[in-house]
């Protein structure tokens, strides 16, 4: 068999995400109950994981003159995150409503106002489609620099056919231009844009149904909705996916984020692929849900956006994973409710505040996050099969990622096989 071309040893810690069962997110106990090897590597060919193990079984055999040896000593070796929720195309930022927040108003107040998401929208819209690629390809780098290899990218700042083309567009070259694989998400029903304020919310989806769905075939794989008061209902949001699902995308939800409108069990029931935020979502709700999905369904928790938006409402991951509900952790990347990239502090808060312990969150951030936008083929675990996607952090154990607090713990990314 091939020689290695890359091989990370000596790491104290292989954090694999290997021990759950292969054909479902990780859920229940199993969430924390993947493998640690103790003084491991692993082995590459090309783009490909080959091996993963303790030191004492590395086939020396397969080294050879052109196989580059990474010395990973006193190192967690790790899949490279995956960041499975982000709104990363967009103009403009919004640090001018930051102190509009701080003085009290909420974001739902600044959104009616026509701020929020409507103001992202007004300078999503005159920005060129070279400056929003700078831009995405901007933020892409410095996710890298966090870890992310594979990353979620929805459009929805647009709100008209031809600018939420173009961001789903965006975000497909911006995927192609740099190393961090994009997977794009159509979220063109984010919230109603002005042009559909008399007609209302229905003639909105009924509009991008017909007008702008058949176009994105292939381009992307899932389609989402915003179901919150303000935004979309919850039987548009249904009718809305359900017609979507006949034309044969993956479903996605931003749903119970600040209210419970039954949003999240709703899109459940029509097999959505995750459902996104769950701060309101009940425990009894999330049983549910783990049964009738059988645990295919991953609730996608954002712990940094309650946090930005000054709302101290959490979702109750202790209780969801408790009831068997598959859980990923994400930063929600956006202009609005969430502008860090650092999924490495949404760990930290997530133990601090949702209940999970260093390796749930980091299985949340990894292999359940690579099944919430359809990628566990490809990555979020330490597995012969997977693409060569890895991190070397320079901290020596998984106690110590959550624990340094808003650090980037990352010394070396690699993503395919090559160093970044
Ligand atoms: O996931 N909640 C809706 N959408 C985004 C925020 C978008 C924005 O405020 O610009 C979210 O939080
Ligand atoms: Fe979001």
């Amino acid at each position: 068999s091939a020689p290695y071309s890359l091989l990370i040893q000596h790491a104290a810690q292989v954090l694999t995400m290997v021990g759950g069962p292969p054909d479902r997110p990780l859920a229940g106990s199993d969430l924390g109950a993947w493998t640690i090897i103790e003084n491991g590597f692993v082995a590459c060919v090309d783009d490909k994981i080959v091996a993963v193990g303790p030191m004492a079984g590395l086939d020396a055999a397969r080294i050879g003159p052109a196989t580059r040896i990474v010395e990973a000593t006193g190192c967690v070796l790790m899949p490279g995150l995956v960041e499975c929720h982000t709104h990363l195309v967009f103009g403009g930022n919004r640090a001018h409503e930051f102190e509009r927040k701080l003085r009290g108003e909420t974001y739902l107040d600044i959104l009616a106002s026509g701020g929020g998401i409507l103001s992202t929208v007004r300078a999503t819209r005159a920005a060129s489609e070279a400056e929003l690629l700078a831009n995405a390809l901007h933020h892409l780098a410095g996710f890298r620099r966090y870890g992310i290899t594979t990353l979620e990218a929805k459009s929805g700042y647009g709100l008209d056919r031809d600018t939420e083309l173009r961001l789903v567009r965006v975000a497909r070259e911006a995927g192609q231009r740099q190393p961090v694989r994009v997977v794009p998400t159509f979220l063109g029903a984010h919230v109603v844009p002005p042009e559909f304020k008399a007609a209302g919310p229905r003639a909105y989806v009924d509009f991008m149904l017909r007008e702008v769905l058949s176009d994105l075939k292939g381009e992307a794989a899932f389609v989402d909705v915003f179901c919150e008061e303000g935004a979309f209902p919850l039987d548009v949001a249904r009718y809305y996916l359900e017609q979507a699902h006949k034309m044969g995308f993956g479903l996605k939800i931003h749903a119970e984020q600040l209210h419970d409108l039954g949003g999240c069990e709703m899109a459940a029931a029509l097999g959505a692929t995750s459902i996104d935020h769950c701060d309101y979502l009940t425990p009894a709700a999330a049983a549910r849900i783990a049964q009738h999905t059988q645990g295919r369904t991953v609730a996608v928790l954002l712990p940094l956006v309650p946090l930005f938006l000054r709302q101290e409402v959490y979702a109750p991951a202790r209780e969801f994973i408790d009831n068997g509900l598959p859980v990923a952790l994400s930063t929600d990347f956006n202009p609005g409710s969430c502008p860090s990239k650092n999924l490495w502090l949404a760990q930290s808060v997530a133990c601090l505040k949702m209940g999970f312990t260093p390796k749930e969150a980091l299985a949340a951030a990894t292999l359940n996050a690579a099944w919430a936008i359809g990628q566990q083929h490809d990555c979020g675990s330490l597995e012969p099969g997977k693409r060569a996607d890895l991190l070397v952090l320079h901290v020596p154990s998984v106690a110590e990622i959550p624990y340094w607090l808003g650090e980037n713990p990352v010394r070396d990314v690699f993503i395919g096989g090559r160093e970044w």
